[in-house]
């Protein structure tokens, strides 16, 4: 296939590239010709992600970054070795993200779906920001999701779920509270409204980070890819198995739900368009509370504490 010459000469960088969207995602960017930079957790999938992907091209310049970015030593470890070996970096998309049936912490002792879909795009995101502004013109793209309308406003004095896990019905270990909330009420299961809350932060990042980068270059904008039928959710119970067959049924495919992601990526319409919602490859509006601006600041500082690095 004939490579795209407006991203030959650009990299970019994606996680959770060895499933679904993201590895949709790259699958495009190296078809237009871009070098890319998979990230994912094992080593094996992203040595095979990498191969198919060049097989499919002809794109010889796929790499690949092995880290587990719920820890925020991965993260370092990951953003270290980046910029060993690159000094630009013009697309960031941060799109590893996961929902857990079952509340969990990370290796930090951090709840997992907020260390993993907020404070690692969050995270990766500070650490790469001097590469990236001195790669400008230069692209963020945070994967979000519709979900982000299932909460009302950003849970600021909760926002690990702790007290929202105390009785067999809260966001604890109860496998009989999360059937049930499965069977009887999905959209308002625990693990479904922490999904919501860190998919809603994902949209205050954006905005807020938007805001902070004001001529520089930069811009960052959010995305909803639809509801996909990817692996999303798999291995986690009761609402997992139900969330899979939910998407396999009415669930649009990975090539599609990755089309907005390249679209933000590499389209010439959105040069210098930032701080905004796009789905179907188009801004849309995303909820009030995506755009509570003294919440947004107010995140901004948690996050900037909950990933100082600790003092030895
Ligand atoms: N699917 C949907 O309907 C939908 C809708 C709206 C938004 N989204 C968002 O789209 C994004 C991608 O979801 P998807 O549907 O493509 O999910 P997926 O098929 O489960 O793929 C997730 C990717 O993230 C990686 N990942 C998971 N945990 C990780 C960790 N701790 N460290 C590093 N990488 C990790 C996975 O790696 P492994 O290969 O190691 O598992 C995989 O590459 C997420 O942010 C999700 O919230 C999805």
């Amino acid at each position: 296939m004939a490579l795209n010459a407006s991203m030959a000469d650009k990299v970019c960088l994606i996680t959770g590239a060895t499933a679904g969207i993201g590895e949709q995602t790259a699958l495009g960017l190296a078809r237009c010709g871009a070098r890319v930079v998979l990230v994912g957790r094992s080593r094996e999938r992203c040595e095979i992600t990498a191969e198919s992907i060049r097989r499919e091209t002809g794109n010889p310049a796929i790499e690949f970054f092995p880290a587990d970015l719920s820890s925020q030593a991965e993260i370092r470890r990951l953003a270290n070795e980046f910029v060993k070996n690159h000094d630009r970096l013009h697309v960031l998309i941060n799109n590893a993200g996961a929902m857990f049936a079952h509340r969990q912490e990370s290796v930090d002792g951090i709840e997992m779906t907020f260390a993993l879909n907020h404070l690692a795009y969050f995270l990766l995101t500070d650490l790469l920001l001097d590469t990236i502004k001195a790669s400008a013109p230069a692209r963020i793209i945070n994967v979000s999701s519709h979900a982000h309308e299932m909460v009302k406003r950003f849970d600021l004095e909760d926002p690990q779920a702790r007290n929202r896990g105390r009785s067999i019905f809260g966001y604890g270990q109860s496998k009989l509270g999360s059937a049930l909330f499965t069977l009887l009420a999905p959209t308002k299961h625990p693990a479904v409204i922490q999904y919501a809350q860190t998919k809603l932060a994902n949209l205050l990042f954006t905005y807020e980070l938007a805001r902070r980068l004001k001529g520089t270059g930069v811009t960052v904008n959010a995305v909803h890819p639809g509801f996909v039928a990817s692996r999303f959710m798999a291995g986690n119970g009761t609402l997992g198995w139900f969330m899979r067959r939910w998407a396999g049924l009415f669930g649009i495919s990975t090539e599609e739900g990755a089309k907005t992601s390249i679209y933000l990526a590499t389209s010439p319409e959105v040069e210098g368009v930032t701080g905004k919602h796009f789905a179907k490859c188009q801004a849309i509006p995303s909820s009030p509370a995506s755009l509570d601006e003294e919440a947004a600041r107010r995140l901004w500082q948690l996050s900037e504490e909950l990933t100082r690095e600790s003092q030895p």
